[in-house]
């Protein structure tokens, strides 16, 4: 039965989607939960910084620049602050019961924008993971990869008119070399991430996503769409 797929060692599967602005990720959230739930799998999809009502209160103040000022450490930090309630309230209950739970964002984004933009050392990025994150480790993770300068036009044909965030409204070298450090963390983690060409249109993106799950939870794919 379909209700029966779960992920590794006796609790659910948990699918991180990462990569830089504009590349998709919610609208392949989306995608995903929909084809997973279609076949009976209890799915829990959510995002970060948020997840949790504390995690989205500190969303709302991280997002809004009020940690920027007090530096790359401290915005780690709080973002880490907001990734242990998430964990403790939804992630881990969730994998527990056996559930997938898909999330947009975890902790390879502190690792690209804090670590790696705001110039931390590995050694605190890897301590301040552990401490934050200890067995909660993703299972697949999928790294939506593009260009900076596609990704930046897209985010800002869907905002609009409204104000870009903390992160949009930094230059472009900042969010090139965004998408060489994701790049490089799917190259470190290859058992774990998967690289995808987000240049391609939103189904083909869905596919490849899909083809990549039903390698790494083989009784997804043999489960069955209800008739
Ligand atoms: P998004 O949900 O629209 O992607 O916005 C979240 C923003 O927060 C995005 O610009 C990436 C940033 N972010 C970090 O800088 N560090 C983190 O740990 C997380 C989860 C997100």
């Amino acid at each position: 039965m379909p209700t029966e797929v779960k992920g590794g060692a006796g609790r659910g599967a948990f699918i991180t989607f990462e990569g830089g602005e504009g590349g998709g990720k919610s609208t392949q959230v989306q995608r995903l939960v929909a084809a997973l739930r279609a076949r009976g799998v209890e799915t829990v999809a959510t995002r970060e910084p948020g997840g949790s009502p504390n995690a989205e209160a500190l969303r709302d103040v991280l997002l809004a620049g009020l940690v920027a000022p007090l530096g790359p450490a401290a915005e780690a930090l709080i973002f880490s602050a907001a990734r242990i309630d998430h964990i403790d309230n939804l992630i881990r209950p969730a994998l527990q019961r056996g559930a997938f739970v898909v999330c947009d964002r975890f902790a390879d984004s502190t690792r690209a924008y804090q670590g790696a933009l705001g110039k931390l050392s590995e050694t605190f990025i890897d301590g301040l993971e552990k401490v934050t994150i200890g067995d909660v480790r993703p299972d697949l993770t999928f790294v939506l990869d593009l260009p900076a300068e596609e990704g930046m036009a897209r985010a800002g044909a869907r905002r609009g008119r409204a104000a870009a965030d903390r992160f949009e409204a930094e230059a472009i070298e900042f969010h090139r070399a965004l998408r060489d450090s994701f790049r490089a963390i799917a190259a470190a983690h290859p058992e774990r991430c998967v690289l995808v060409d987000a240049t391609q249109g939103i189904d083909e993106v869905a596919a490849d996503i899909w083809a990549a799950v039903c390698r790494r939870f083989p009784a997804v794919a043999v489960a069955s769409l209800p008739t």
